[in-house]
């Protein structure tokens, strides 16, 4: 028998059915309250509302547990690589070699920039953010695959895999173009026989008169550096991207709408955050308690950023892969980094602090990937661009959990009225 919640309204009672996941986490479904109870549930920045149901990805805040389709985090830093995970995500399944090729080929054919494209990006101001300029590059991509982007579940379906091979390969494009763009340079056209991300850092580096290869750690600190970001359950950006989905809105439209809600600081910005603040300790020869003390003051623009996590009470596992990871590219690339040094210190100190122990906040993915970027050649404003690269396999697979679900609804939040209540229309001789 199924189980139930009983809530008790004034001497009434109403039975709530209880939904339970495949690892054990329990809901109660609340779907009919309003309609049996004349109640909405209510929980503002819905921290702890279940908005769907999905197969993707698995996250344990209090245990610190990330699984993407049952694999383990640190399992697919250690042996995946950022194409494979984002294969996984999508379609559920580590790749046969036969489905692995097929992939990489679609993902490779979709790597070109269509002039027209490229003449979108020459409209900016060079010194116009890249997420704006990533944003409304991906938000054209309808105007030129409009047989994949249909806004019609049905045939956008039937356009999947090329639509997302799209969506990966020309984001990845698009921000080595945003970057060229900025900096004044020609763009350099992706090469077909390159692995994804050696034909990024080609597309970002080389130039005409001579090509950029990069040593086998960037290439492989770039991979790690995308898989640890290729999708995180309900954030801010995917649930946006669920949520302009479910109106029926094709994936590159709702992809969009995701990369805007990433660019904030409080999410996919943080990394940029991360390293101003650590620049700036390095600059005023600060040991970091300036920014600490500040950010005990409780207020929201003078948080400690990196530190804390909607959901993780415990450690970000990302957090600690990628911290190890530092460490171990830096080295291999001889790079001393005065900028580790103090994020080290801080995390140390921040963690014998009472302020921070008692939240239970700890370093977050975006603490030490900005170092690494940095060590890879990527400069800080390109740091949320990068985010949203990996990000788009998340992306995709939640869009496609909306698209193909047959009982999906559209989002639509209820809220508490608190504003005035009703009044007549003054004419403005009488406004005083
Ligand atoms: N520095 C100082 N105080 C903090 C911080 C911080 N970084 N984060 C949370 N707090 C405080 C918060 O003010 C609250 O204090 P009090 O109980 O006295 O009111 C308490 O800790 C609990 O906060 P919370 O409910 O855990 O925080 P939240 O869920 O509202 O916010 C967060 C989560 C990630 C937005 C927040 O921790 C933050 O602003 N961190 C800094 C920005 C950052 O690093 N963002 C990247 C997140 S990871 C990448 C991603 O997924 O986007």
């Amino acid at each position: 028998m199924s189980k139930t919640a009983l809530l008790k309204l004034d001497d009434k009672e109403y039975p709530l059915p209880i939904i339970e996941g495949t690892e054990g986490e329990k809901a109660i479904d609340t779907r009919q309250l309003r309609v049996t109870t004349g109640h909405v549930a209510y929980d503002q920045g819905y921290g702890n509302t279940g908005s769907c149901e999905s197969k993707i990805t698995f996250l344990d805040g209090d245990n610190g547990i990330l699984r993407h389709r049952g694999y383990p985090i640190d399992q697919l830093a250690r042996y995946s690589d950022f194409v494979e995970t984002a294969y996984l995500v999508i379609y559920g399944e580590l790749p046969t070699s036969a489905r692995r090729k097929e992939f990489g080929l679609l993902l490779r054919k979709n790597a070109a920039v269509e002039t027209q494209m490229q003449k979108i990006l020459e409209g900016f101001p060079t010194s116009a953010s890249p997420m704006a300029m990533l944003s409304a590059l991906v938000s054209a991509l309808p105007a030129y695959y409009a047989d994949l982007a249909t806004n019609n579940f049905e045939k956008d379906l039937q356009n999947f895999d090329q639509a997302a091979a799209i969506a990966i390969s020309k984001i990845r494009t698009f921000v080595a173009m945003i970057y060229r763009y900025q900096k004044g340079l020609p763009f350099i056209f992706p090469k077909h026989e390159l692995p994804f991300c050696d034909n990024f850092l080609h597309m970002m580096f080389s130039d005409p008169y001579q090509e950029y290869v990069p040593v086998p750690e960037v290439s492989k600190a770039l991979n790690l550096v995308l898989l640890l970001h290729a999708d995180h359950e309900q954030n801010c950006s995917t649930s946006t991207v669920r949520m302009v989905g479910s109106s029926s809105a094709n994936l590159f439209t709702s992809m969009s709408a995701g990369i805007c809600a990433l660019s904030g600081p409080l999410h996919g910005g943080a990394n940029v955050a991360v390293m101003q603040m650590l620049q700036s300790i390095h600059d005023e020869g600060d040991d970091g308690s300036r920014f600490i003390a500040a950010a005990k003051s409780g207020t929201k623009g003078n948080r400690l950023m990196g530190f804390g996590h909607a959901v993780y009470r415990n450690f970000d596992p990302r957090a600690k892969i990628i911290g190890d990871a530092c460490d171990t590219v830096l080295t291999r690339l001889g790079i001393n980094d005065p900028l580790l040094a103090i994020a080290k210190h801080l995390e140390q100190a921040a963690l014998k602090d009472d302020y921070f122990v008692s939240r239970k906040l700890y370093p977050n993915v975006d603490f030490y990937s900005g170092i690494i970027m940095r060590a890879i050649g990527i400069p800080m404003n390109m740091f949320t661009t990068m985010f949203a690269i990996g990000r788009s396999p998340g992306y995709i697979s939640n869009w496609h959990e909306v698209a193909s679900n047959p009982k999906g609804r559209i989002y639509r939040p209820r809220q508490i009225y608190t504003g005035a209540t009703t009044r007549d229309y003054l004419p403005m001789a009488q406004r005083g």
